[in-house]
C-alpha cells in the first residue's frame, strides 16, 4: 500500500547482514538487530529472502522478525512447497516470489510468470487466500504484468539488476525507459508498482522519480555502505534521495 502522504516507501533488505553473521557461523552480526535499526532510521518495511540453501537468512530468523518487528516484513522466496508452508505458518505482510537457482551470486532475472503461469497459479491463490499481499519480481515486460495480473497477484517489483549494472550513458537510460514504461503499464492494469536490485546512490534518484512506483527494496548497498558511515546514516541518505527525487520541481519566481 502506497503511504498516505504518497511518499516512496524504502523497504530495506537484510539479507546481507545475515551473510556477514554466517561468514563466522555466530550470532553476529543479527539481521533482526539490522531491521530494527532500520525501522527506526525509517525502513517502511523489512525484506528477507529466505533461500533453499540457507546461505543468509535462516528459519529461526524470519520467526524472530515476525515476533520482534513493528513494520511490515516482506518475505522473499522460491516458489516451493517447502517456502510455501513457512509462508503459510508465520503469514508476512507480504511475500515476493522470486526465481532461485542455486548456483546463482544472487536473484539473477525475474521470475518467469508468463512462462510458469500453470506452476505458480496455486502458489499465488494459496498466499493470497491467507491474507498476503502476494508480489512477483519480473522483468520490466508487458508480457510478466499481464500474466502476474492474470493470477491475481495485487503487487509486482520490477527488476532493476539491468538497469543499475549499465554504466551512466544511453545504455542505462534505455533500461531506465523500460522500467519507466512498466511501471506506468502496471499502474494501468490495476498492479501496484515495486521496484529493487542493485539500487545504490549513484542510481536510485531516476527510479524513484517514477510517479507510479510505490515501494524500493534496497539492501546490498545499504549493508555495504554501513562499513564506511553507519547503517543508520545510509538508509536515512537513501530516504533523503529517494524524497529529493519525488519532490515537485521549484520554480523560482
Ligand atoms: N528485491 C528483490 C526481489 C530481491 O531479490 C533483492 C535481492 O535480494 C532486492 C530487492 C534487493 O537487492 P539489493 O540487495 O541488490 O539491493
Amino acid at each position: 500500500m502506497s503511504k498516505p502522504d504518497g511518499r516512496l516507501r524504502l523497504g530495506v533488505n537484510v539479507d546481507h547482514v545475515a551473510t556477514v553473521r554466517n561468514a563466522r557461523g555466530g550470532a553476529h552480526p543479527d539481521p533482526v538487530r539490522a531491521a530494527l535499526l532500520a525501522a527506526d532510521a525509517g525502513a517502511d518495511g523489512i525484506t528477507a529472502h529466505l533461500r533453499e540453501d540457507r546461505r543468509h537468512i535462516s528459519d529461526e530468523d524470519i520467526a524472530r522478525l515476525m515476533t520482534e518487528l513493528k513494520i511490515p516484513l516482506n518475505l522473499e522466496m522460491a516458489a516451493t512447497e517447502e517456502m510455501l508452508s513457512i509462508a503459510l505458518r508465520h503469514k508476512p505482510h507480504a511475500v515476493c516470489l522470486v526465481p532461485e537457482k542455486r548456483q546463482e551470486r544472487t536473484t539473477e532475472g525475474g521470475l518467469d510468470v508468463a512462462g510458469g503461469h500453470n506452476y505458480l497459479a496455486p502458489y499465488v491463490r494459496q498466499l493470497v487466500d491467507a491474507g498476503i499481499r502476494v508480489s512477483m519480481f519480473i522483468e520490466a515486460d508487458a508480457r510478466q504484468l499481464y500474466a502476474s495480473h492474470s493470477l491475481g497477484a495485487p503487487v509486482v517489483e520490477l527488476h532493476t539488476g539491468a538497469y543499475c549494472e549499465q554504466p551512466p550513458g544511453p545504455t542505462r537510460e534505455a533500461q531506465l525507459t523500460r522500467l519507466q514504461i512498466a511501471a506506468a503499464h502496471a499502474a494501468k492494469i490495476g498492479l501496484e508498482c515495486h521496484a529493487g536490485h542493485g539500487l545504490g546512490f549513484d542510481t536510485v534518484k531516476p527510479v524513484a522519480a517514477i510517479p507510479t512506483l510505490v515501494e524500493l527494496n534496497i539492501g546490498h548497498f545499504l549493508v555495504g555502505e554501513a562499513i564506511f558511515t553507519g547503517f543508520e546514516s545510509a538508509i536515512r541518505q537513501m530516504r533523503v534521495a529517494m524524497d529529493e527525487a519525488r519532490s515537485p520541481i521549484k520554480v523560482r519566481a
